[in-house]
C-alpha cells in the first residue's frame, strides 16, 4: 500500500502550515545561484498545493518571506518579490479551475508596489472559490502581529470599547491576521532545521510538528503525505490525559450511534 491509500480520510487536517526552507542550501549544492533555488521551490509549491487540494485540506499556510528576511541581500529580495508577482499570476488560471482562494498575512504595506498590486488583483479575483485557501505569510512575524494585535486592543481599551477584563485568548486571537482562520493541526519545516523562526507562534500552541531533512525545492507530495499519515499517528492531548481523550472518543461515537 502506497503512503497516500494509508491517509484516512476522516482525518484529514483542515489547516497545514509549512516553513518552506532550504532553497539556498539547495542551490548551493549544484553550485548556482540561491535565487535558482527559490525558482525551484515554486514548483515544490505546485505540488503541494495540488496534493492539498486533493485531500480536502480547508488552510494551507506557506511561509514564503518573513520581516527578517529584509535583511537578505538588495538583489535576493528583489529577485523573491519578482519571483512571487510572476508565480501568482501565472498560477491565477489554475486557482480558479481548483476552486481556490488566495489569501495573504503579513505586513503587505512593505512590498513593492507592483507585487502588492498583482497580489490584491490575485487575491480579489479568488475571492469568491470555496475550496482550498491558500495563504501566503508575506513579510510575516509572529511578532510583529502579536504587537499588532497588542497596540489595536490598547487604542480600543483606551477608547472604551473594551474593558481590561474582557482581554482573554479569545478576544485576542480575533485581533490576529489570522481571526477567522483555525489553528493549524499540522506544522511542517523543511531543511532539518529545528525553529519555528517567528512563524505563527500563539496560533501553533497545539499543532504537531513535523521535521524533515529535505530541501524545499526537493519536497514532493510523497513527503507532504507521508506528514499527514505521520500526524494522523499521533495523539493530541491538549494538556489532557490520555485516558481521558480515550473516554471522550467512546462516548462521542455512542453518541453518534
Ligand atoms: C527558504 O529558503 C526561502 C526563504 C526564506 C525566502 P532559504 O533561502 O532560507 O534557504 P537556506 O535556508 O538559505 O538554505
Ligand atoms: C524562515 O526561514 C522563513 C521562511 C521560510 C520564509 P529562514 O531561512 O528565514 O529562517 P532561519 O533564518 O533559518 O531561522
Ligand atoms: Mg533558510
Amino acid at each position: 500500500m502506497n503512503v497516500r491509500e494509508k491517509i484516512n480520510q476522516e482525518m484529514i487536517p483542515v489547516h497545514v502550515a509549512i516553513i518552506m526552507d532550504g532553497n539556498g542550501r539547495w542551490a548551493r549544492k549544484r553550485g548556482i545561484a540561491r535565487t535558482m533555488g527559490h525558482e525551484k521551490g515554486v514548483d515544490a509549491v505546485r505540488e503541494t498545493v495540488e496534493a492539498a487540494t486533493e485531500l480536502g485540506i480547508k488552510y494551507l499556510t506557506l511561509y514564503a518571506f518573513s520581516t527578517e528576511n529584509w535583511n537578505r541581500p538588495k538583489y535576493e529580495i528583489a529577485a523573491l518579490m519578482k519571483l512571487l508577482v510572476r508565480s501568482v499570476n501565472k498560477e491565477k488560471k489554475t486557482f480558479q479551475e481548483n476552486n481556490i482562494r488566495l489569501t495573504t498575512i503579513g505586513d503587505l504595506s512593505n512590498l513593492p508596489s507592483r507585487s502588492h498590486r498583482e497580489l490584491h488583483k490575485a487575491i480579489e479575483e479568488t475571492s469568491a472559490n470555496t475550496g482550498l485557501t491558500l495563504i501566503l505569510a508575506l513579510s510575516y512575524s509572529s511578532r510583529w502581529e502579536i504587537i499588532e494585535a497588542a497596540r489595536k486592543i490598547a487604542q480600543q481599551t483606551l477608547s472604551g470599547t473594551i474593558k481590561p477584563d474582557q482581554i482573554n485568548a479569545e478576544l485576542f486571537s480575533t485581533f490576529l491576521t489570522t481571526s477567522s482562520i483555525p489553528d493549524p493541526e499540522l506544522l511542517i519545516r523543511t531543511s532539518g532545521e529545528f525553529r519555528v523562526s517567528n512563524f505563527l507562534l500563539w496560533q501553533i500552541a497545539y499543532t504537531e510538528l513535523y521535521f524533515t531533512p529535505t530541501l524545499w525545492p526537493d519536497f514532493t507530495r510523497e513527503e507532504f503525505y507521508q506528514a499527514i499519515l505521520d500526524y494522523q499517528g499521533r495523539e493530541r492531548r491538549f494538556g489532557f490525559t490520555s485516558e481521558q481523550i480515550e473516554s471522550s472518543k467512546k462516548k462521542s461515537t455512542t453518541k453518534i450511534g
